[in-house]
């Protein structure tokens, strides 16, 4: 390691994750949780909080950072998205019925169902984590969405048995499978993996949404100051092309990838014949 890197992770591992346990998000992502479902609600809801002035002045500028930013614009272009796909099929007089792996606290899924509250969407998010679920479960209640349209479930994403079950046990088929902060923890074997899945699973004339990161502005931070459950907090980082070229070899039509302004997040979807 030369001296300027010595320098850098130093400054990282003690200066900058030493000032961030004060505040509540810095605190969180620091000692594990960083990749969590309710570490992204914490996000999305945009609230500071951290202790005495100093932690809740450090929060509102983790809650600034420009790839908190971006990840707040994916929870609404995710909706913009799925919003136009609900208006689609209400013209041909269908249920939307979503599909969401790895759900987290489900946020934009409720806010969905918030947004059409007439309209025949049947909801199911998929996560591992208890805790991640039962936020999403009081989000939704909150809101009044009502439990025969938007269900959370636990279950491993990577076992589709998930999948598959719920096709078999209730007759239930998604139109649209949705995967946000999801690919970028998996390699590229397990990608194509569910990809292949996720075709399977899906209606005819469905679709999929997948988010992935080209770039990250605070890659150096994640990467040096903050961890998962696994450890450090790395990500495969891909090039939107990969993601056309996946979805062309799978037999996905209609490709749509849209990168956001901060070049971090792709959102690319696709539809199957
Ligand atoms: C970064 S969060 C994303 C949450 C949400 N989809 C979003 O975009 O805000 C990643 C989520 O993946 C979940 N997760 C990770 N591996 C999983 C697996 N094998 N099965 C189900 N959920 C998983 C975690 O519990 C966590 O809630």
């Amino acid at each position: 390691m030369s001296f300027k890197e010595g320098l850098e992770d130093f400054f990282y591992k003690k200066v900058v994750r030493n000032l961030i346990l004060l505040s509540s998000l810095g605190r969180r992502s620091a000692s594990g949780e960083a990749a969590t479902g309710y570490n992204f609600d914490y996000m999305y809801e945009n609230k500071a909080h951290g202790a005495w002035g100093i932690g809740l002045l450090i929060d509102k500028v983790l809650l600034n950072l420009p790839a908190v930013q971006a990840t707040r614009a994916r929870r609404e272009n995710i909706v913009k998205i799925l919003s136009n796909e609900i208006e689609n099929r209400k013209l041909r007089g269908e249920t939307t019925r979503i599909l969401d792996l790895a759900c987290g606290a489900g946020r934009y899924l409720t806010d969905l169902a918030e947004a059409f509250p007439d309209e025949k969407i049947e909801i199911v998010g998929v996560d591992l984590d208890k805790q991640s679920l039962k936020l999403a479960k009081n989000l939704s209640d909150r809101k009044g969405v009502l439990k025969e349209r938007i269900r959370f479930v636990k279950g491993n994403v990577f076992k589709l048995r998930v999948l598959r079950s719920l096709g078999r046990q209730v007759d239930w088929r998604p139109n649209i499978v949705i995967a946000s902060g999801l690919t970028v923890y998996i390699d590229d074997a397990k990608v194509t993996t569910m990809l292949k899945q996720i075709y399977d699973a899906l209606d005819r004339n469905g679709s999929v949404l997948v988010d992935s990161q080209e770039n990250n502005p605070s890659r150096k931070l994640m990467e040096k100051a903050l961890r998962t459950k696994e450890g450090a907090w790395t990500l495969y980082y891909r090039p939107l092309e990969q993601w056309r070229t996946w979805f062309h070899e799978f037999g996905f039509k209609d490709i749509v990838i849209q990168r956001d302004p901060w070049h971090m997040y792709n959102l690319c979807m696709a539809r199957k014949p």
